[in-house]
């Protein structure tokens, strides 16, 4: 079987598909206030032809697929996306991240559609510092919603939480505390520069030794080794109750082991979140390219694919989208 395999012997085997690139929150670390311009509707993927592109990724070892924004629960029926792509052949596995505000009314729809894991937006267990950090004062229904997806069986259930100093640095034993009386896994995120206001700054970065130290002033914890190609490190505590994650980017780049290819919602591929390049696979779906012509274009564009990112590079050069537009 051919595969997706970059220059680097890296094999691509998940995907993270954006729905859309709209959302109806605006996080400091994401967008700007006054939002970013849309996507316009006809040149959004249409789910046929998200369907199509994931059936022809699997024939190419793609075995997982998140679905991404913007907030992809504002793209109506997605539902149906995922009841379609969790029955192809050759799919694992069906994950999706969210801002939780639709979760409310759309979990158990989602777990009938076969989603399985969900990571949900939560920075802070305060509502003024939520309101603070997402310019939206939806706290509650945020919170509603993960209760929600509680009741059903989505498992897991992982808490974003992008920590920026002077923010939400204060809570993280608190966030971590989360982890230990509900079934809620907490991945603490490093701030990297995908903000569309230009805010970033490597000193608003908390880093990883710092959540560290921060979290285990809760209780011991002790690091567990996982999958490589999962951005995160995990650690539990010991006494066998809570689970956190910290996802490093900036401070410990993991791309050596990536195995993400991701999809925007008008059809460009990027081969990583960083990545200067998109590749318009839009033109192929519209055209009148075979299975087989695509197939081919996936295998050369991978081979675009960086050893990594340079966030830490002087000349560092900011991708043209913020992070709702690529997906996260
Ligand atoms: N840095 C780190 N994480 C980010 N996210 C969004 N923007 C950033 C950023 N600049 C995370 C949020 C969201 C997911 C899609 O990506 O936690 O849940
Ligand atoms: Fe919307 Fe997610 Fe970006 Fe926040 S991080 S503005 S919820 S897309």
């Amino acid at each position: 079987m051919s595969q997706l395999i970059d220059r680097f012997g890296r094999v691509v085997t998940k995907l993270r598909l954006s729905v859309t690139d709209q959302c109806n929150m605006r996080c400091i670390y994401c967008m700007p206030s006054q939002g970013v311009e849309w996507i316009a509707s006809e040149e959004r993927l249409t789910f046929d032809e998200m369907k199509r592109i994931v059936n022809i990724m699997t024939m190419l070892g793609v075995r997982k697929i998140r679905i991404t924004g913007g907030e992809p629960l504002l793209r109506p029926g997605v539902e149906q996306l995922i009841s379609s792509i969790s029955k192809l052949n050759g799919v694992d596995s069906v994950s999706m991240t969210t801002n939780g505000y639709f979760l409310y009314q759309y979990a158990k729809k989602l777990y009938d559609a076969g989603l399985r894991g969900i990571n949900v937006s939560l920075d802070s267990l305060n509502p003024g510092k939520f309101h603070k950090m997402t310019r939206r004062k939806y706290f509650e229904r945020v919170v509603e919603g993960i209760e929600e997806a509680e009741k059903t069986n989505i498992s897991p259930i992982k808490i974003n939480v992008v920590v920026i100093k002077g923010y939400n640095d204060d809570e993280i034993e608190d966030l971590a505390k989360l982890s230990r009386y509900k079934p809620y896994k907490i991945r603490f995120i490093e701030f990297m520069p995908l903000d569309g206001g230009n805010r970033w700054k490597k000193n608003l970065v908390v880093t990883k030794s710092e959540i560290l130290e921060k979290v285990s002033k809760v209780a011991e914890i002790e690091h567990t080794s996982n999958d490589p190609s999962d951005p995160a490190r995990i650690y539990k505590f010991k006494d066998g109750s809570g689970e956190i994650g910290i996802i490093a980017s900036v401070s410990e780049p993991f791309c050596a082991d990536c195995n993400r290819i991701r999809l925007t919602a008008d059809g460009k591929i990027m081969t990583c979140l960083f990545a200067l390049d998109e590749h318009d696979l839009k033109s192929y779906l519209r055209g009148d390219s075979t299975d087989e012509d695509i197939m081919a274009f996936l295998i050369r564009t991978i081979k675009t694919k960086w050893a990594g990112h340079s966030i830490n590079n002087p000349h560092f050069v900011k991708p043209k989208r913020n992070m709702s537009a690529i997906g996260g």
